[in-house]
């Protein structure tokens, strides 16, 4: 067992762990973030989205040891309070979920892409959210509410 100091959602944080633990396992049963979800384990299906330095990473494939003095962000760290970051509310405001299962890791996802590409054209987003499975099949709307929130978030009237 070793300690590892990072930032979660903001906060310093400094806890025991194997170095070798999985990201995702640690977030969801050691700190009780389960937000972040487990879908397939392997670096595919995107669920276990996060962010790291503001850049989105599958939480599943990550040894703990690597966030070591990083930043990290889950989907309970977007909201300031009650206002939710506007990626969130676009994802409401277009009904880009159906079981839900997926939207936290896509939100991440988003956030991450829009970070790096603040204003992308629909075909960037399509690109950059192609990674990120959704088993609803609620592709259209998520691009939606990916595009309208860049739009937001540039100051749009969307
Ligand atoms: S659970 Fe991490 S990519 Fe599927
Ligand atoms: S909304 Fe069900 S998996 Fe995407």
């Amino acid at each position: 067992m070793e300690k590892i100091a990072f930032t979660l959602n903001n906060k310093p944080i400094e806890i025991e762990v194997d170095a070798n633990d999985i990201l995702l396992t640690v977030l969801r049963s050691k700190l009780g973030f389960t937000g972040t979800k487990y879908g397939c384990g392997i670096g595919y299906c995107g669920a276990c989205t996060i962010l790291v330095n503001g850049e989105a990473m599958r939480s599943c494939t990550m040894a703990v040891s690597e966030i070591a003095g990083q930043q990290v962000t889950t989907i309970e760290g977007l909201a300031i309070g009650d206002d939710l970051h506007p990626v969130q509310q676009s994802f409401v405001m277009n009904d880009a979920q159906q079981c839900g299962f997926c939207t936290p890791g896509m939100i991440m996802n988003a956030v991450g892409l829009l970070n790096d590409n603040p204003n992308p054209s629909r075909e960037e987003i399509v690109k950059g959210m192609n990674d990120n499975l959704c088993r609803c099949g609620s592709y259209n709307r998520i691009a939606d509410a990916v595009e309208s929130a860049a739009k937001s978030m540039n100051g749009g009237t969307k």
